[in-house]
């Protein structure tokens, strides 16, 4: 059933789990993440950025969440709009049928300029009014998303600042955070303590002064009933690289979160956890390897099965790792 995010993050909260939210841009992706809900009974939460809207079209991802939603009856899912970069663009996945939609005001309409604070309040509260009034949840962001380590956004074509983000930016202020909250009434809080966007986080493994986890606890303890949200949360695994690589891609060395670290965080009040970029590495690598290995087949749904297996095996992970497996 299609449920508020809201709903299910309270879920989380009151049992101490996280959720893992997926990005969704065609059918293999949504059959692996529900076949992965599935398996270990776990709650969904599946998201659509501009980008997948621009991919697919917005009534292709509607219809295919739908579909999740009535081929998989006993899982709970929220529908939810990743990264809307306005007020007028919440209001649309509204009007399509979302139960829950991301305002990121920390960044303008063009998703890449760093905004004020004011302005930040102003969107995101609006569209607090507007979804409330609706029973859709919202989500927005205080401080910008961007690795503590090479002070980037990350992302090229995607959400992201342009250019290089001073420190400042790059961790949210607990007590701006708990103003933001008593000024917006926002239902779950994306913060900024260290993870960018993509697949080039950090250049080596990250330790405590790449990534905050300090800071998740600061911010939990202002505001311990607003849910966190961790965006930026991929962990690159090695041996999807390693099989990229193997079979003619050229991926340099690069580092993602550590599934250890996100459930540290999740100890201290995270409860979404933002994850694309595993999947489109392990899609890729699946599709690779398969051509490598067969190259007389072109009928494309054996390679696209493949990527839904090995984007599957990814799902499953983290459902258990982050405690939302036995919670559907
Ligand atoms: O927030 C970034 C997500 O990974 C979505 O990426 O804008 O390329 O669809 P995208
Ligand atoms: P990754 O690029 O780390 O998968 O992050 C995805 C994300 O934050 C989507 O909003
Ligand atoms: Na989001
Ligand atoms: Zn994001």
């Amino acid at each position: 059933a299609l449920i508020s995010m809201r709903q299910m993050l309270d879920h989380a909260a009151e049992h101490g789990y996280g959720i893992p939210a997926f990005n969704v841009n065609n059918l293999e992706q949504m059959r692996a993440i529900m076949e992965a809900a599935d398996r270990t009974d776990s709650p969904v939460i599946i998201q659509a950025s501009a980008g997948a809207r621009k991919y697919a079209g917005a009534p292709f991802l509607r219809h295919l969440i739908l579909a999740a939603v009535e081929e998989f009856p006993h899982i709970p899912v929220a529908m939810h709009q990743d990264h809307g970069t306005s007020p007028a663009v919440c209001q649309r996945s509204i009007q399509l049928g979302f139960s829950s939609v991301m305002m990121d005001g920390s960044l303008g309409e063009d998703g890449k300029t760093p905004m004020d604070y004011d302005y930040n309040v102003d969107v995101t509260r609006r569209t607090v009014e507007m979804a409330h009034a609706c029973g859709v949840s919202v989500e927005g962001e205080l401080g910008c998303l961007g690795s503590l380590e090479t002070g980037m956004a990350g992302e090229e074509d995607g959400v992201g600042a342009e250019g290089k983000l001073d420190r400042e930016q790059l961790l949210t202020d607990p007590e701006e955070a708990a103003e933001f909250v008593k000024a917006t009434h926002v239902d779950a809080l994306a913060i900024a303590i260290g993870t960018s966007h993509g697949a080039y986080k950090f250049t080596r493994p990250p330790t405590g002064d790449t990534l905050s986890i300090q800071r998740i606890k600061e911010i939990h303890a202002r505001i311990p009933d607003t849910h966190l949200v961790m965006h930026g949360s991929s962990s690159v695994p090695q041996e999807w690289l390693d099989v990229i690589n193997q079979y003619g891609g050229e991926i340099p060395e690069t580092y993602g979160v550590p599934v250890s670290e996100i459930v540290e965080g999740i100890k201290h009040g995270v409860r979404k956890v933002n994850v694309d970029t595993d999947l489109r590495l392990a899609s890729t690598g699946a599709v690779r390897r398969f051509l490598a290995q067969n190259p007389a087949e072109f009928d494309p749904r054996k390679f696209l099965k493949e990527t839904v297996s090995a984007m599957r095996d990814v799902c499953i992970n983290r459902y258990e790792s982050f405690g939302a497996a036995g919670n559907a």
